[in-house]
């Protein structure tokens, strides 16, 4: 059996799958964020380590096939910085994907030459190097022992295999890695005051990192060899779980966040789009997705203040027309795509007497709608054909908003049958690689297409011109915030 893990920024998942890839079992734990501060975003790499024994010995216990598990691979939340000393030791807790403390630090690599060329990104201000720029000016202590920096699968895989070993999908949002290339950049390294002998060695998220020690060996009750895969961030390891290796095949995720995301055959980044340019977790591929801040975090902003359950609110929003007059900006906490802009904030225009919930609803499900559209617009851009995209994610419940999603973007979404094709899947299928001889086209399949939903053919136009007061808006509001 093969093990999937998702090391996520609320709890931590482990899918048990068979020699084919099929479920056996599954197990999580949760843990908390520390937020000491506003706009800072911690959690404790010890905690995942917790997590990870408490899951692995309830699957010991209740799921059959565990003791003859052959691989293990980690998707983790992207960007995060470990920092370790000379030892292996955790100097301070992880600085998570979206802290936003080092917006300034962020701000002045991203105008230093030669930073986007190289990452092909804007240097967000969640992601890993700008965090190390504010760790040296902030804690010039710990800056002085970090021997090791690690994105948490990678210090995962560290605990597991005692080796720094990255895949090349989490360490291309680092901003230290030339992701053409698929190295590590000296000059990007030299940018923000870090070294290669600080950077673990990089493999291909479907190669392997090296074995499970002898001491988890007997701790988890298993005879072994277990190859570690080089794992993946979250979003790579999604597109593994849902079968999106090829040009163009895609997800649109509605979770907390929204993403939309295409793999691509080549590298074409496009940092000016503030599209994220990021290496696949197979060799040869990259994927390139928009980052939507608050996605079903904006109907559970509106379900908070309404006292109505998300999923009440969906079904409320279906019953008013669209496109609606009042028009919601989704920058509840600032926008990565395509605005890069931490600090602006959320709106609601054209409310009148007769606004009521209903309506505000059906605004928010179609100003997500509308945001990603902005991604889809800079895809096209860079080349993407999106015409193979699943809607998941807890979002993708409502039939309502997946068809407003359908119309805006004006393409055919498919949805996918069965529960199991998010990161965890996709780790399983990259330890199935990393373990046996396998190809990631033979692993990485799509599941069943449960249905399409295309694109109400007659409301197209109308949501053009939405779409387009829409893009007019946000210049508007920020100079009046
Ligand atoms: C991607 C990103 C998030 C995290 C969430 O750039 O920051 O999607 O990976 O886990």
């Amino acid at each position: 059996s093969y093990l999937g893990i998702d090391l996520g920024t609320s709890g931590l998942r482990a899918l048990l799958v068979d020699d084919a890839g099929r479920v056996l079992g599954s197990a999580e734990r949760a843990y908390p964020v520390a937020h000491p501060h506003p706009g800072w975003s911690e959690q404790d790499p010890a905690a995942w380590i917790l997590a990870l024994d408490e899951v692995m010995a309830e699957l010991a216990a209740r799921v059959p096939g565990f003791a003859s598990l052959r691989g293990i691979g980690v998707a983790g939340h992207m960007h995060g910085a470990c920092l370790l000393d000379g030892d292996g030791a955790v100097l301070r807790p992880c600085i998570l994907w979206n802290d936003t403390r080092a917006h300034a630090e962020a701000a002045a690599l991203d105008s230093a030459p030669q930073v986007r060329d190289l990452s092909g990104n804007i240097v967000f201000p969640g992601f890993t190097a700008p965090k190390l720029v504010w760790v040296r000016a902030h804690e010039p202590g710990i800056f002085a022992r970090t021997a090791r920096v690690l994105l948490p699968a990678a210090f995962l895989n560290h605990h597991l295999t005692g080796e720094a070993v990255a895949d090349m999908s989490d360490s291309a949002g680092t901003s230290w890695l030339d992701v053409g290339a698929r190295d590590w950049s000296g000059m990007l390294l030299d940018a923000s005051g870090m070294d290669r002998a600080q950077m673990p060695r990089l493999v291909e998220g479907s190669e392997s990192a090296g074995l499970l020690r002898k001491s988890l060996l007997e701790k988890w009750g298993l005879t072994g060899p277990v190859t570690v895969a080089g794992g993946a961030g979250d979003n790579a390891a999604a597109a593994c779980g849902i079968g999106a290796l090829r040009d163009g095949e895609g997800f649109v995720s509605l979770g907390t966040s929204g993403v939309l995301l295409a793999a691509r055959d080549g590298y074409a980044p496009a940092p000016e789009t503030a599209l994220h340019t990021f290496c696949h977790a197979v060799p040869g591929r990259w994927y390139q997705m928009g980052v939507m801040l608050s996605a079903t975090d904006s109907l559970n902003w509106l379900s908070g203040i309404t006292g109505r359950k998300p999923a009440d609110l969906a079904a409320l929003a279906g019953t008013v027309p669209g496109p609606g007059r009042v028009r919601f900006l989704p920058y509840l906490s600032g926008e990565r795509t395509p605005h890069n802009d931490a600090a602006v904030r959320g709106s609601f225009t054209g409310l009148g007497h007769d606004t009521g919930v209903a309506e505000l609803a059906r605004a928010v499900l179609e100003g997500v709608a509308y945001g990603l559209r902005d991604t889809a617009e800079a895809l096209k851009g860079t080349g993407a054909d999106l015409q193979s995209l699943f809607a998941i994610g807890g979002g993708a419940a409502s039939r309502d908003w997946v068809s407003i999603i359908a119309t805006v973007l004006n393409l055919p979404l498919k949805l996918p049958e069965g529960r199991e094709f998010g990161a965890a899947l996709g780790a399983a299928r990259l330890a199935i690689c990393a373990a046996t001889e396998a190809t990631a086209e033979e692993v990485m399949t799509a599941p069943a297409t449960a249905e399409v939903v295309e694109p109400l053919r007659d409301l197209v136009a109308a949501y053009d011109d939405g779409y387009a007061a829409f893009r007019a808006a946000y210049p508007a509001i920020r100079g009046v915030q």
